[in-house]
């Protein structure tokens, strides 16, 4: 038993390192799935900024506006942009061969991003774009180094530069270190804004990764309730019967 336990501390502590080792994740998400406005917000910069490339293969638009209040006709005017239908799925034009052609690579679909990349990861890749000139597309990404996606938020961050150093450790080895961003040029928000924005659609990713948790975290303060409420006359109930047990 105790071995299995050993073994399996092990196994964790090697894939926490490794996933620590391969991205670079500096900032935190803090989103509230519960804050139905920001499910919104996040659903809109999502439809504007990110399904022209990404699909949400497993997701209905009828169902998200079930989901965020929105009528029929609140989705069909603001949320979606292509001539899809009100039950279709969120798919996109793009087929995997010209995403091929175009990217190097099948653009990912992003229903169950959140569950994969942890919305931390997410949050930190969408503020970490920097210009690279050695890139092809102009772009590089410090969560996600040689990344093919462009950073098509620019004009709401900016742009900005990545500096780096090289430190050489214990070993004589000589590291790259990433050490600061410099702002080359703002953007139409402050970084403030932005990270606010970034928070609203990795909020609107984490909803869509278990678009149950919504109904979750909605009975969660009543089955709160009912246990606390079982427990006081579980409670009342033994201090009744051992009244007479001496
Ligand atoms: C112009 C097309 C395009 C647009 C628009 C676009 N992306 Fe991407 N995205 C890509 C490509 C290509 C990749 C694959 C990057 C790689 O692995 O090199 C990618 C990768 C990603 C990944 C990483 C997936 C993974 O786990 O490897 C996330 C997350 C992501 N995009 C989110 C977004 C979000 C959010 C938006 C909207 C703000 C967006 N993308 C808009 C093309 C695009």
């Amino acid at each position: 038993m105790k071995k299995i336990v050993l073994l399996l501390l092990a196994l964790g502590a090697a894939s926490l390192s490794m996933a620590a080792g391969d991205s670079f994740v500096n900032e935190k998400a803090h989103n509230n799935i519960r804050s139905t406005d920001s499910l919104r917000r996040g659903a809109k910069t999502y439809m504007n900024y990110c399904m022209g490339c990404h699909s949400m293969d497993y997701q209905r638009y009828n169902r998200v506006a079930k989901d965020l209040g929105l009528t029929e006709d609140e989705m069909m005017a603001s949320l979606v942009l292509t001539d899809a239908k009100y039950t279709d799925k969120m798919e996109i034009v793009m087929t995997p061969e010209q995403s091929k052609t175009w990217f190097g690579i099948a653009v990912p679909d992003l229903t169950v991003i959140a569950k994969a990349r942890g919305v931390d990861w997410l949050f930190s890749y969408l503020v970490n774009f920097y210009q690279d000139e050695k890139q092809a597309n102009g772009w590089n990404n410090l969560t996600l180094p040689n990344a093919s996606m462009p950073h098509v938020l620019w004009e709401m961050q900016g742009i900005q530069k990545a500096h780096f150093e090289t430190e050489t450790d214990a070993e004589g080895n000589e590291h790259t270190v990433f050490k600061n961003f410099e702002q080359v040029t703002e953007g139409s928000m402050s970084q403030e804004e932005y990270r606010n924005t970034v928070r609203d659609l990795v909020n609107f990713l984490d909803y869509s990764s278990e678009p149950a948790k919504l109904i979750r975290m909605a009975y969660a303060p009543w089955v709160l309730l009912f246990v606390s409420l079982f427990t006081f006359l579980a409670y009342m109930l033994k201090v009744n019967y051992f009244r007479d047990v001496h």
